[in-house]
């Protein structure tokens, strides 16, 4: 049996983060697996994607379910049937409750498009225009009972430029969420993340030593 840390990636949607995964796990170095993807959206674009790359898939509706409970129940049970070390929120769009957070503590990753804590919830690349900030970006940080909340891993701050639309500006920060993904992944089958006191800590982290300036 495979050493590799088996990644259970939850989707709702498109699924383009899962295939940034899939794509990384398909170099034999890389060392994470994606045992399973889950979506509680049936009929959803990501679903193809795993199918593609023979990668076991289970549709959870929430609708099919009588409250929140009994959906992350059945979300836990496939989880643990098939495995999962790592949950990856892989643009999953469901709030989810305390009980299965911390079921999943310090093992359950999210990936946000914004630079946390600014701009949690919705609509992120829309309200960092509209603040009139000069860098957005995205966040992958571990998942606590508070949306959106979390230690975080690893971002990425990408200029905003002036005559950017929501929909341009989300086109450039998905580039980076395609990055920063596969790269927090790696750090933690690598056991390379701690969290002290709510701060990740990452053993032989190197940092760039250059600042960014928007405009420049
Ligand atoms: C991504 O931009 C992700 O950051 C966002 O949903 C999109 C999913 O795209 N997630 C959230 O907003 C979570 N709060 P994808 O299905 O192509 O990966």
């Amino acid at each position: 049996m495979s050493d590799k840390l088996k990644l259970g990636v939850l989707i709702s949607g498109r699924g383009s983060n899962l295939q940034s995964l899939i794509d990384a796990t398909q170099d034999p170095n890389f060392p994470a697996e994606i045992v399973t993807v889950i979506t509680n959206v049936p009929d959803v674009a990501g679903l193809d994607r795993a199918t593609k790359a023979n990668i076991p898939t289970t549709v959870i509706n929430h609708k099919d379910f009588d409250g929140r409970a009994p959906f992350e129940d059945a979300l836990h049970a496939a989880l643990q049937e098939a495995g999962v070390e790592l949950v990856c929120l892989a643009g999953f769009m469901r709030l989810l409750t305390d009980g299965f957070v911390n079921r999943w503590l310090d093992r359950m990753i999210n990936i946000h498009p914004s630079l946390l804590p600014s701009f949690k919830g919705l609509h992120t690349h829309e309200r960092a225009i509209k603040a009139g900030v000069r860098f957005s970006g995205c966040t992958i940080h571990f998942v606590r009972p508070e949306m959106d909340d979390g230690p975080i891993i690893a971002q990425a701050a990408v200029p905003i430029r002036q005559d950017d639309t929501a929909d341009s500006l989300a086109a450039r920060v998905l580039v980076e969420e395609h990055k920063i993904y596969p790269l927090a992944v790696r750090l933690i089958a690598e056991n390379r993340v701690s969290i002290e006191n709510s701060c990740v800590k990452i053993e032989g982290a190197s940092h760039s030593e250059q600042a960014l300036i928007n405009p420049n």
